[in-house]
């Protein structure tokens, strides 16, 4: 299992602009976690909201196509799936089925009986943080020892900015050993998480920004998708490597209650379907063509990127730091980022 997938449309070099069947799909297992974050976005409580075995199994069903086949991998979350009483047969389920499941956890419960059970049966483990001083050295030696791809999912927000700052400098490089990759996660104002921690285009996100080209960053670094109009206008990261926002287009999020969504963060219904009443193959292939059209890149900046990137998030004008209607507005950003 190395994570790589092929791409392609009815020519090999055709770059297709979405995929007949998801590649991904991001599962919440439950929405039960006990450790309460004050910016969790799903809000997650101890509640007990776990998703059935069957339920999951359905699931399974669902995303099997039957000309193309299985979705590659899920990214098993939640809630904590570590919480999750039948984490283990979820995980055997998804193997049995060829796809290749993967785990996002805050890592508390990471424990060697359950490090030993996951040693050869999950693609990448997600470590989430939003200080990388509370990175657990011992949950990292306990994957470490068993060679488990191990990433780090850092939380990007405004009050720890400027400790990602010294992360792209090397600051930290000595806890990264063995690491996989780190992704920064941007920040989204949803469930217990407050307008006031998102990321604005301050000096020190100009200034993390312009680190990107030039960090020093002991193993791999990544952004999740809302940070690629940074990425593609402000950087000069080879867009080869760069992937638009992919939710609905090659990525599926289903929730603990069976419903789908094209995004994990989405804020509004319009194209939220459950599987229960809707098959996923008529979510994937009727219901979203009406989201991918409704995606359109509207920016009117000028930028060397304009063709690679999907414009704005249609979910948070928040995290919006890039697009702008008004050309002279943003050439008067640019130029501000470019003199900082
Ligand atoms: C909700 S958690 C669930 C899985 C698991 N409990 C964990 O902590 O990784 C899934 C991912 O969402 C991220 N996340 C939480 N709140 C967020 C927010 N307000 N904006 C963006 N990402 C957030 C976490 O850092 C984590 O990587």
């Amino acid at each position: 299992m190395t994570g790589i997938t092929f791409r392609w449309g009815t020519t090999l070099n055709e770059n297709p602009v979405f995929a007949p069947w998801p590649e991904l799909a991001d599962i919440s297992i439950s929405n039960h976690c006990t450790k309460g974050c004050e910016f969790c976005y799903r809000d997650s409580k101890n509640d007990n909201s776990f998703m059935s075995l069957e339920d999951y199994i359905y699931i399974l069903e669902e995303l099997n196509h039957p000309e193309w086949g299985n979705v590659f991998q899920v990214a098993i979350g939640g809630g904590e799936p570590l919480e999750h009483p039948q984490l283990k047969e979820i995980i055997e389920a998804t193997i049995s089925y060829n796809v290749v499941p993967n785990l996002t956890t805050n890592g508390h419960h990471l424990t060697e009986e359950i490090v030993a059970f996951l040693e050869q049966r999950i693609g990448a483990i997600a470590l989430s943080i939003n200080d990388i001083k509370q990175l657990k050295m011992h949950n990292l030696d306990l994957l470490r020892r068993r060679n488990i791809r191990t990433n780090i999912h850092y939380l990007l927000k405004n009050d720890n900015i400027g400790q990602a700052i010294e992360i792209l400098n090397g600051a930290f490089n000595h806890c990264l050993s063995g690491i996989n990759s780190i992704i920064f996660l941007t920040y989204k104002p949803l469930g217990r998480a407050s307008n006031s921690n998102c990321l604005v285009l301050n000096d020190a996100l100009k200034t993390f920004v312009k680190l990107i080209d030039k960090q020093n960053v002991a193993t791999r670094i990544g952004f999740d998708a809302c940070f690629v109009p940074l990425l593609l206008h402000f950087t000069n990261t080879n867009v080869d490597f760069i992937d638009s926002c992919e939710c609905g287009f090659f990525s599926i999020y289903i929730d603990e209650n069976l419903n789908v969504k094209p995004c994990s963060f989405a804020t509004d219904d319009k194209y939220t379907f459950n599987l229960r009443t809707i098959s996923f193959k008529d979510i994937w292939e009727i219901k979203y063509s009406g989201y991918r059209n409704s995606i359109i890149n509207q920016c009117r900046r000028r930028c060397k990127n304009k063709d690679h990137c999907r414009g704005r998030c249609p979910y948070y004008d928040e995290i919006n730091y890039c697009y702008s209607n008004v050309q002279e507005e943003i050439l008067y950003v640019e130029d501000k980022l470019a003199s900082a």
